[in-house]
């Protein structure tokens, strides 16, 4: 490259590749027989197209011009300048990467910090920061059960935590959505070590788990609690400190905590919260944990100016409740079937997968970016669209979308 000419930018798009062919072998007629080992996709793509769950990616533009009502940036914080700055300067300070599993060179004075915060703000005495939410669900649920264990798994748990509960070599068994009664009988009987795991706030739907009830039946029968808090912190509690917080649980010696960094910290990254001798435990023990880089300094860093701001600015935490509040009730005025938000989710039925990708896709063309959710994501095999209630949205945003959504909205 010329010296007088700047380089491109990492983000600017990659020449067109030349047109003339390679050389190597192509996988059509005349292949090495080695190439047909994965022929077994088309048919998988094939069926996924049958029944109409094709999933592509959409990469998008760093200034999208389309009102953002699918992120899980809850508050809007992923690009607020404290935020980016935060995580700027972490990278100059500390690098691009962590350099280490934490428990080499991967833990910084950072990450320290982060823990120690973020453990006072929702009220636990001890935190530890993983490299994402699925890490940490992944570390909790199998550094606190093992052979021998029971563990009860809400029917509509996150992914993370059923690969966790498949990971941990301990008896699974499912209990009812919600149910604490199911929780009491699945737990009857049980001598040894017994975890109870559940979403705080379930990602399909965004209603809210029994927590107080949860927790009594896991304290008749001597067992532990594990609620990932993906969904309630900065969202749910006394200035967002979470549905713990909320319930009254936070901090108690039964109970752990799992959260994200990435959605309304707007940042990355994963976090297991409770008593001090938990985590010392999973510092030990979590493969999640030991066997991974640490935490990116600048995710660590985002996370950490976005906890201050909200620890700041505790009315953005009641404003995401009250947009999703207001689009559930201009939705259903509407006529459509929306289930009433606990937390800053809003989930809309749609009568069919097909109906509810055509709703989302002319949503997208008429400015205005939802999520899907259909079947295999959804177990009730219910698409829906999913929007995310943001905190930082205007009154005039929360009009425009309600009347997209509504104008798309199919015939049933
Ligand atoms: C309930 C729940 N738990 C865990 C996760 C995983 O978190 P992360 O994206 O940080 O891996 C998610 C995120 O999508 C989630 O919704």
């Amino acid at each position: 490259m010329p010296q007088d000419s700047a380089p491109p930018l990492l983000y600017d798009a990659p020449p067109a590749p030349p047109a003339e062919s390679s050389g190597e072998p192509s996988a059509a007629a005349g292949a090495p027989a080695h190439q047909a080992a994965f022929d077994w996709l088309e048919t998988a793509r094939a069926e996924r197209q049958r029944v109409g769950l094709v999933r592509t990616l959409r990469p998008r533009p760093a200034d999208s011009p389309l009102l953002d009502l699918a992120s899980n940036d809850y508050l809007g914080l992923a690009r607020h300048p404290e935020v980016t700055h935060g995580a700027a300067e972490a990278a100059h300070r500390w690098g691009a990467g962590a350099t280490g599993s934490r428990l080499v060179t991967g833990s910084t004075e950072l990450h320290d910090r982060l823990e120690e915060e973020l453990a006072a703000f929702c009220g636990f005495e001890a935190a530890l920061v993983l490299s994402s939410g699925y890490a940490a669900n992944l570390a909790a649920v199998t550094a606190l059960t093992g052979p021998g264990t029971l563990v009860v798994s809400d029917a509509g748990n996150h992914a993370s935590l059923i690969d966790g509960c498949r990971l941990s070599r301990a008896r699974t068994e499912i209990a009812a959505h919600a149910d604490p009664d199911a929780v009491r009988t699945a737990l009857t009987g049980h001598d040894g070590r017994a975890l109870v795991v559940t979403d705080a706030v379930f990602s399909v739907d965004g209603d809210a788990a029994p927590l107080p009830a949860l927790a009594a039946a896991c304290r008749s029968r001597g067992a532990a609690l594990l609620v990932d808090d993906a969904h309630g912190l900065g969202v749910l509690g006394e200035g967002g400190r979470g549905a713990l917080s909320a319930a009254g649980l936070a901090g108690d010696g039964d109970v752990v905590a799992t959260m994200t960094l990435s959605k309304s910290l707007g940042s990355q990254g994963g976090a297991v919260l409770g008593p001090a001798r938990v985590i010392e435990h999973l510092v030990n023990t979590a493969r999640t944990f030991i066997f991974d880089t640490g935490l990116a300094p600048a995710a660590a860093g985002g996370a950490l100016a976005a906890l201050r701001l909200l620890a700041r600015e505790p009315h953005r935490a009641a404003r995401a409740g009250e947009v999703a509040r207001t689009l559930h009730a201009r939705l259903t005025a509407a006529g459509l079937a929306a289930v009433r938000p606990d937390a800053a989710v809003v989930s809309v039925r749609a009568p069919s997968p097909d109906a509810a990708v055509r709703w989302a896709a002319d949503c997208r063309a008429a400015g205005l970016a939802v999520g899907c959710f259909r079947p295999p994501s959804v177990p009730d095999g219910i698409s829906r669209l999913r929007l995310t209630a943001r905190g930082d949205l205007t009154d005039g945003q929360i009009d425009r979308a309600v009347g997209i959504i509504v104008a798309t909205a199919p015939a049933d």
